[in-house]
Order: C-alpha cells, then structure tokens, then sequence
C-alpha cells in the first residue's frame, strides 16, 4: 500500500501517512504496519547496495563495529538490518560473535539470507519492528543502528530507544549512526533527495540523545561525526 501525494492516511498508532512522507515509498508487511524500505522505493532495492557502497557506507558501519569494543563472546542485533551487509561484515570481522539482524522488508530480509549464505557464515534473520522486538529482555551485548534511525516514524522513535535498552544486557550498549537532520539543506542534490523525509526533521543529533536518556540510557553521546558525500552522519554510543 502506498500513500498518495496530499493524502493523509493513519495506520494505527504510530503510523501515519502523510503527503511529504508519500514522495518516497511505503511497504506494508508484518501485521500491515507499514515502513519505508531501504531505497525509499521497493524496485530500487537492487540499487541500494552498490549505491550505499559508493556513498560510503562500509566505512561508516567498520567505525561504528570499532567504536563498540565487541569481544569475540558477545551476542549483537543489527535492528533494521537491512540487506544484511553490516550484519555478514561483522561475523567477517569477529566470526564468533553470534549475530541477529532483523528488519520488516521481507525483500531486504531475503537478500541478507542470500548474502550470508554466499558469504558461508551463520546469521539469524529475524522480520520484525524495532519498537516491538521480539527478544527476551537483557538478551544482547551489543545493539547497532546503522542508517536506520530515520526510517522510524517519530511516534515509534522513543519506543525503539526503550525496546533497544529492554533488550540489552546489563552492562550493554547501543552505537547508532545516522543523518544529521541538516542534510535537507544541503547543496548536494543526493544528500537532500535522501533526506527529503519529513522524518529527517526529527533527527538531530540532540533529539536523538534526548531519546536516548528518555528510555533510560545512561551516558548518551556523540563519539564522532563525518560528511561522506551524502551528508553529514553522527555516531552515538550509550549504555
Ligand atoms: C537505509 S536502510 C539501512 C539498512 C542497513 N542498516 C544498512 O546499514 O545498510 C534502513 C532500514 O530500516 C528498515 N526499517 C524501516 N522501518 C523500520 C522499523 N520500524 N523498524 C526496523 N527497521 C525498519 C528498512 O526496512 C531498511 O531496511
């Protein structure tokens, strides 16, 4: 189900469809709660690797993994994970960390099963929200968010903190990377078309701390930040 442009629709709580949001592409799946998809659009998923790629984005995920002191014990959840890239480039780089990724697009979740197998590495795959995880609580050393945070519709956005931290281990963290919101502005055409999303206006790097100690997190901050070509991205780590 897509929103069409001027049409407001509401989804449930939390979920409402409005005409900026319906320039990119909603997907509905799981329960018909809708979620906009890695590459905005469902027939742009194909793109979304080789695009992100040349962007910059391995990068940014090998700072994120180096910022979060993984040891080769831990058990980490990749929330919104994608198609899977972050989530196989971990096991590469400490292949006896046990990984969970999970994400809604069942399309993204088919490609990261792919690539995980191409790559011959044992990865569970789960679909799902991240304000709704389907995890015990304290089950996890280490959470990551990577380009994920502003695909969360602000009403979901404190929950997703409070399900994040649910889930954690005592002693835990969270490391997220994400847009900075000033990339609307931005002379770079690439960089305002990916951050043309009213959820882009939320995402400043202190709401996101704001979240962050709201949901109880202690120590939230900013450990770095960068401008690869498709705008300014922040790192944040809390515990
Ligand atoms: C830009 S992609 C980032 C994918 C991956 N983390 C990466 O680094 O390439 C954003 C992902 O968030 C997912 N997503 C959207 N809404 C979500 C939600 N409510 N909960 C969890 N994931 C969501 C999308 O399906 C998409 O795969």
């Amino acid at each position: 189900m897509t929103a069409s442009r001027g049409l407001t629709l509401h989804l449930g709580p939390g979920f409402r469809l409005g005409h900026r949001d319906s320039c990119r592409g909603y997907a509905m799946s799981h329960a018909n709660r809708a979620f906009l998809p890695a590459a905005g659009l469902d027939f742009l998923l194909p793109l979304y690797d080789p695009m992100v790629k040349l962007l910059g984005a391995d990068r940014a995920r090998k700072k994120l993994f180096d910022q979060a002191s993984v040891q080769p014990h831990h058990r980490v959840l990749d929330v919104g994970c994608g198609t899977g890239t972050f989530a196989v480039a971990i096991k590469g780089w400490m292949p006896t960390v046990q990984v969970v990724g999970i994400d809604p697009d069942s399309k993204a979740l088919a490609r990261s099963r792919r690539k995980a197998q191409r790559a011959d590495v044992s990865i569970r795959f789960d679909q799902g929200f991240a304000n709704a995880l389907p995890y015990s609580d304290g089950s996890f050393d280490r959470v990551f968010s990577s380009l994920m945070f502003h695909h969360i519709p602000h009403d979901a956005k404190l929950a997703t903190m409070l399900e994040v931290r649910r889930v954690l281990k005592p002693g835990g963290s969270l490391h997220l990377v994400d847009f900075e919101q000033d990339g609307s502005r931005s002379h770079n055409p690439l960089a305002r078309w990916l951050h043309s999303s009213e959820r882009m206006q939320d995402n400043n790097p202190q709401q996101i701390l704001n979240w962050m100690s709201e949901a109880g997190f202690l120590e939230p901050r900013i450990v770095d930040s960068d401008r690869p070509i498709f705008g300014r991205i922040a790192y944040f780590a809390a515990r």
